[in-house]
């Protein structure tokens, strides 16, 4: 069995906030975020959360493929930034959906989120476990930014992308994906640390922390080898690939990549500067966006290649 995407959807914060909104609470300028990042604005929510925006893309994706959300055998949601440990966020979309019969869990692997998450449900539906999955990736990232440190708080942005993916005999999927944790400390968010039952500490929720250059080293160098690898792997040319849809966190590490593969910068779409970072939701908003348009025709074949904390990093390649 192959995984074949046979339906997009995707939902972003309701309130759109601008580079020249973030001049009014931190010393920054359009100018130095633009030139850094690509970005012009972001949404961010204000109160919908991170359940509503990712049932509203998973809506989406199940009328976009013409099924019924009690077809879907197993959830998963690629997120940073649940509401609560426990029910994940998984369960909280399937309850919001009526997908009664899944399956529903969490995958925790930052910004490359989404890729290990169709990584995981690739197995399950080549292995013959399921034959139909929604895989979404969601973050509210506002929740973890310090809104008082302009290093971080210009970069992201809250939404999320769903894909429902189904076991098909035809086509091409094939995915990769690779960690390592000792070089974790580079991209952190401490959640809830400090409770302490001898000194009665209550727990303190931690800040996104990030050093920003060697972040920029590590994808411009990471995401082409392992696009490079598996592409090798699969015995597939550079020069098929229609598109190369990777992680929008930057716009100047997206052209590094793209200069690195050879490829030409057409090949490789980009949304950030209407969104900013969103994270794990990013590469199923731009695939959303890209399918919703018309620009995506039967037989394309799609890399999607992601980075992030932890540190960790994924590629697949599908055809269309
Ligand atoms: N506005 C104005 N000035 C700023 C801002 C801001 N928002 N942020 C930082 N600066 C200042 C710094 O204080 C510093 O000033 P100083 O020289 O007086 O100390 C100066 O700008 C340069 O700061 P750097 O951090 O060195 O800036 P750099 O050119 O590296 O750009 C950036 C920062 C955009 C984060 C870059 O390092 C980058 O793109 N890194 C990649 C990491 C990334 O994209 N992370 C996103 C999240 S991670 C992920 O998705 C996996």
């Amino acid at each position: 069995m192959i995984t074949k995407i046979i339906g997009t959807g995707s939902s972003q914060g309701r309130r759109r906030v601008s580079n020249q909104d973030l001049e009014q609470v931190v010393e920054t300028s359009d100018e130095w975020i633009h030139s850094r990042t690509g970005i012009s604005s972001r949404y961010v929510t204000e109160g919908e959360g991170i359940k509503a925006m990712a049932a509203e893309a998973a809506e989406k994706a199940c009328i976009q493929a013409g099924i019924s959300p009690k077809e879907v055998e197993l959830i998963l949601v690629a997120t940073s930034t649940p509401e609560c440990c426990f029910p994940s966020t998984a369960c909280q979309v399937q309850g919001e959906i009526g997908a009664e019969g899944a399956a529903a869990f969490d995958i925790s692997a930052a910004c490359s989120g989404f890729i290990f998450a169709l990584h995981t449900a690739n197995s399950f539906l080549v292995s013959g476990t399921y034959k139909t999955a929604l895989v979404i990736g969601a973050d509210e990232l506002s929740k973890l930014v310090d809104w008082n440190d302009r290093r971080t708080c210009v970069l992201f942005g809250d939404g999320a992308g769903a894909v429902v993916v189904r076991a098909e005999d035809d086509g091409k999927f094939f995915s990769a994906v690779g960690s390592d944790g000792s070089r974790g400390e580079i991209l952190t968010c401490v959640s809830r640390s400090g409770g302490n039952f001898i000194t009665k500490k209550q727990p303190k929720m931690g800040f996104i922390a990030m050093d920003g250059q060697e972040v920029f080293k590590f994808a411009v160098k990471k995401v082409p080898s392992c696009i490079e690898e598996m592409l090798k792997e699969h015995q597939e040319k550079p020069e098929d690939i229609r598109y190369y849809l990777l992680h929008q966190a930057n716009e100047r590490i997206i052209a590094a990549v793209a200069k690195r593969l050879g490829e030409p910068a057409e090949k490789f779409p980009m949304n950030i500067s209407a969104y900013g970072n969103t994270s794990a939701a990013s590469i199923p908003i731009l695939l959303d966006e890209l399918n919703r348009e018309g620009k995506l025709n039967r037989g394309d074949k799609i890399v999607m290649a992601g980075f992030g904390g932890g540190l960790t990093w994924g590629s697949a390649l599908l055809e269309w």
